[in-house]
């Protein structure tokens, strides 16, 4: 006998899915569905649109000023450990100014554990703010614990993973703005996208992690991050105070990244060692060896077309 399943473990990762996300899941491992941003043939093209649509659905959902305000990682956890690292491990301070970062009891391990190992490390200071009994923060103890010029961030959950209270964010972003306008917001939403209205222009939030297998009902292993112009980078090519953890892919145009590199010439150089490699040289006095002849007869030796080599061994049964 059959038993049906009663799923209780939403807040953990939502199921069912939506079936039109069954549905593309299904689409994007059927069909080539390109690179985004790493070729100009069609489908790599079609990708990025793809994926600036997405951008522009996440935008709207929490009325960021731009799509491309949004960057995309594999959750929560992924963007709050960017956003953390970004801002603290990878800014010196001057002996003895640790920065400050304001959080509350209520933190999922996302936000915990890295502020803790930064803490450890002699980088940064943490205020931990009370909750009352009910499981909610005070907006003017977290504003008052900020409004200190140590003071770098307000890392706090939006909606508590263990309780489910959904914290007054935009009473405390909107006393950050007022009181402490040097310290940046950063939001956990991985319980709250989706389930919650955000806005975060309102809400005068500097960074929101999301998590896409939750209320957005995508699947494992998706999410992003909201990061306002302030927090990351600037246009004309200057940082903000939150540093990229990572470099490499298409990253756009900004100072310290792919300029730095003078692509033309570390280009040649690499193409230059590659071909070498291609090419190797027997050493001198060493007689060439004889071709093994092909078998005149029997099967005639078999391309290794499943390890991704069928190009170079038709070749070399060809020659
Ligand atoms: C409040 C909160 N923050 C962060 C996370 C981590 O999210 P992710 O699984 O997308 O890394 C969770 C997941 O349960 C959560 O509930």
């Amino acid at each position: 006998m059959q038993t049906e399943l009663t799923y209780l473990d939403n807040a953990s990762t939502s199921w069912p899915k939506a079936p039109s996300v069954a549905q593309a899941m299904l689409e994007a491992v059927q069909n080539p569905v390109g690179n985004p941003g790493r070729g100009q043939h069609r489908i790599s093209r079609h990708a990025g649109e793809a994926t600036q649509c997405l951008r522009e659905s996440v935008a709207k959902l929490i009325n960021a000023p731009s799509p491309d305000r949004i960057s995309l990682s594999s959750g929560s956890t992924a963007s709050l450990n960017m956003a953390l690292l970004g801002l603290l491990w990878l800014h010196p301070h001057p002996k003895g100014k640790r920065p400050r970062v304001v959080t509350t009891v209520l933190e999922h391990n996302a936000v915990r554990r890295p502020l803790k190992h930064l803490e450890r490390d002699g980088i940064c200071e943490i205020v931990e703010v009370r909750s009352s009994p009910d499981g909610f923060v005070d907006p003017e103890e977290i504003v008052a614990a900020a409004a200190d010029e140590r003071c770098a961030a307000v890392a706090m959950t939006m909606c508590s993973n263990v309780i489910g209270t959904a914290q007054p964010i935009e009473a405390i972003g909107r006393g950050l703005h007022a009181r402490a306008p040097h310290v940046l917001f950063i939001a956990d939403g991985a319980q709250a996208m989706s389930a919650l209205p955000i806005d975060v222009q309102a809400m005068h939030i500097d960074v929101l992690a999301f998590s896409g297998h939750k209320a957005m009902l995508g699947p494992g292993g998706t999410g992003g991050m909201y990061v306002s112009e302030r927090a990351y980078a600037n246009t004309d090519g200057t940082w903000g105070p939150i540093r990229p953890t990572q470099f490499g892919g298409t990253g756009g145009t900004l100072a310290g990244s792919i300029e730095d590199f003078n692509p033309p010439r570390h280009a040649r150089r690499l193409r230059g060692r590659h071909l070498q490699r291609r090419r190797p040289r027997r050493p001198p006095g060493r007689p060439v060896r004889p071709r093994r002849p092909l078998p005149t007869r029997g099967p005639r030796p078999r391309a290794a077309a499943s390890s991704g080599c069928s190009l170079i061994a038709s070749r070399a049964t060809s020659a």
